[in-house]
């Protein structure tokens, strides 16, 4: 590993988590570097973020394999080829198999807008608010083949207001997601986080335990 921990962030979309992580890389204390952004779409918002970074880009489009073993073999040379240690799913929408998931084990994390193991997969901010929970968050965690399973790295919880509704409270989330996100490749590049028995154990000596927030504090 070298003094930055090189990082390849797989997008789909508009890429705002993309930006926080280019945002905490241009500070020269980051201590990771973003050596390509790789999207599955090829008008994603995300790559133009990328590109007025400098960053190197690249579009894998899965309508374009037969199959989701040859579009992640494609999308594997596309991560090695960039020299990443690290890959980081910032809004990827494509499901991955185990085997590309075994691949990359524990040097492949995500970030999902729920408070995990509760609200997996999409809809989230609406079906928070019809369960009628009074917290929500968002969750960094390291990806296993089951969806949005994994060892938890950061969480972050935010209230769910009355009046409310999907879009309030993505925003208020999505805040929270552009906080834990660099937290979180930030504990990992400083050798901080071990995954022990399912479990991410941070050492989290000097930093006060910010692994876990509560936003605004209660
Ligand atoms: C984020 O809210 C992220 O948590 C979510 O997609 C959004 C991407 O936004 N990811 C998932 O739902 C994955 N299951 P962004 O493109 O602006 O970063």
């Amino acid at each position: 590993m070298g003094e930055y921990l090189k990082l390849a962030v797989l997008i789909s979309g508009r890429g705002s988590n993309l930006q926080a992580l280019i945002g905490a890389a241009a500070t020269a204390a980051f201590p990771a570097e973003i050596v390509r952004v790789i999207s599955n779409v090829s008008g994603a918002g995300g790559l133009e973020r990328a590109a007025a970074a400098g960053i190197s880009t690249a579009v894998v489009p899965h309508r374009d394999y037969p199959d989701r073993e040859s579009f992640e073999s494609s999308l594997s040379e596309e991560i090695l080829g960039s020299g990443a240690e690290l890959v980081v799913l910032a809004g990827f929408m494509r499901l991955l198999t185990a085997t590309f998931v075994e691949e990359w084990r524990d040097r492949l994390i995500n970030i999902h807008p729920s408070l995990l193991p509760a609200f997996k997969g999409l809809h989230t901010h609406e079906r928070v608010l019809e369960a009628g929970v009074r917290y929500t968050g968002c969750t960094v965690h390291y990806v296993r083949p089951e969806m949005d399973e994994g060892p938890v790295i950061v969480q972050a919880a935010v209230p769910v207001l009355p009046g409310d509704d999907a879009d309030t409270l993505a925003a208020r989330v999505l805040e929270q997601e552009h906080v834990i996100y660099p937290l979180a490749v930030r504990l990992i590049a400083e050798n901080r986080v071990r995954v022990k028995a399912e479990r991410a154990l941070i050492d989290d000596a000097g930093l006060g335990a910010p692994v876990a927030t509560i936003n605004p504090a209660p």
